[in-house]
């Protein structure tokens, strides 16, 4: 295993799975822009979540090659690590709390078999590097003092952090096990462009913009930790170029917020009233706070994120307004269903209307 980042040549040929998802996509122009880097490959399975619109503009750019395929499927994954690169930076993931809890199989499928697929290639080839990318989900839920440091003990809530903290498990088994040189990266909370709207922040900045209420779960009194997408994709770069072998660095923007607080912040950079706040059924097994201690990070790889969340939120906010398109194609379809299953009753218990399906969802109506 290897611990000097600075002893080692650069990586300059990557696979990257999942480059056509939210934060896959802001690492794979970065990784582009670095002069150093001559091929990025990115495995794509264009799920739901995966945009080819989201990396349009480095299409052109001839260090860059899509190939579609699923990060389950070993002899996809096999050949192009032969086509030879020197790490797999790992993104392709289930990733939705609310989606994991009615197909958790899909999220262990992906997320836990996906990852071992990639582990298994990666050793097989010995490829110089291998890194996770992971949440900060794994740690559970914080009461109201503390912060998630490294060596905290995971304690995930629900399938979708479960299967992210097995996944991280196994990258650890590989590490100890075969010797694989590998880092895990744990992030808060993302946002910036490009961000399906199924989350939080854009799904309250899309719906606002079109006057629709926002679905706001329990009392709006749950905290989470907000990093920009950019902060988060410089310390995957960070963490691939000078981390330790076999370590974990935690990612964090240090902007702890209620819910409610950034819900208000969105209607008002819009100038949209409060009273689109709707209080809806709380997601069942919701953590309360996440919080995290990213100062392995500082000291170890000069890594400390750059944009304020009153600057990221004002241009995040400016970006949806200036692409409704972009929204509108990704809200098309399949998302349609979701969006129906996944807030239909509650919206309209709401409202003080009627449930259309036979499972009623009961809410709290309150005021903000
Ligand atoms: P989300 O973006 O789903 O991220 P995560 O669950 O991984 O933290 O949700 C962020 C917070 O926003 C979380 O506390 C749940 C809350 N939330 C709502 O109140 N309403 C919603 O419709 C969604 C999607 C999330």
């Amino acid at each position: 295993m290897r611990d000097a980042r600075s002893e080692m040549p650069p990586l300059e040929r990557l696979l990257v799975t999942g480059g056509c998802g939210f934060i896959g996509s802001h690492f794979v122009r970065l990784a582009l822009r670095r002069p150093r880097t001559r091929l990025v490959v990115n495995l794509d399975a264009l799920t739901y979540a995966g945009n080819p619109e989201n990396l349009r503009d480095v299409e052109g750019d001839p260090r860059y090659r899509f190939a579609k395929g699923s990060v389950c499927d070993a002899e996809r994954v096999d050949a192009l690590v032969r086509e030879g690169v020197d790490a797999i930076v790992h993104f392709a993931a289930e990733s939705h709390v609310d989606r994991s809890l009615y197909g958790p199989v899909d999220f262990v499928r992906t997320n836990l078999e996906g990852t071992s697929v990639l582990l298994e290639a990666a050793r097989r080839a010995g490829l110089r590097r291998f890194l996770q990318v992971s949440t900060d989900e794994v740690y559970g839920s914080l009461p109201r003092e503390g912060r998630f440091r490294e060596t905290t003990p995971l304690h995930p809530n629900n399938p979708y952090s479960t299967t992210k903290a097995a996944a991280d498990l196994m990258v650890g088994a590989y590490v100890r096990t075969f010797g694989i040189d590998a880092v895990v990266t744990r992030s808060s909370n993302n946002y910036g462009p490009h961000q399906h709207p199924e989350k939080f922040i854009p799904l309250f900045i899309s719906n606002a913009l079109q006057d629709k209420p926002c679905p706001l779960y329990g009392d709006g009194m749950h905290v989470r930790d907000w990093l920009h997408v950019e902060d988060n994709a410089r310390g995957i770069w960070a963490a691939l170029a000078k981390g330790k072998g076999g370590r974990v660095y935690n990612l964090g923007g240090g902007n702890e917020r209620p819910n409610l607080e950034v819900a208000r912040a969105i209607l008002r950079l819009l100038r949209k009233p409060e009273s689109l706040v709707a209080f809806v059924q709380d997601r069942p097994g919701h953590d309360r706070r996440y919080a995290i201690d990213c100062s392995r990070a500082r000291r170890d790889l000069g890594w400390t994120p750059r944009v304020s969340f009153e600057r990221g939120l004002r241009d995040t906010v400016a970006w949806y307004r200036a692409n409704p398109g972009w929204v509108e194609r990704v809200r098309s379809g399949a998302y349609r269903e979701y969006y129906a299953r996944q807030y239909g009753d509650a919206l309209r218990a709401a409202a003080g209307m009627p449930a259309a399906s036979r499972e009623t969802t009961p809410v709290r109506r309150r005021r903000t």
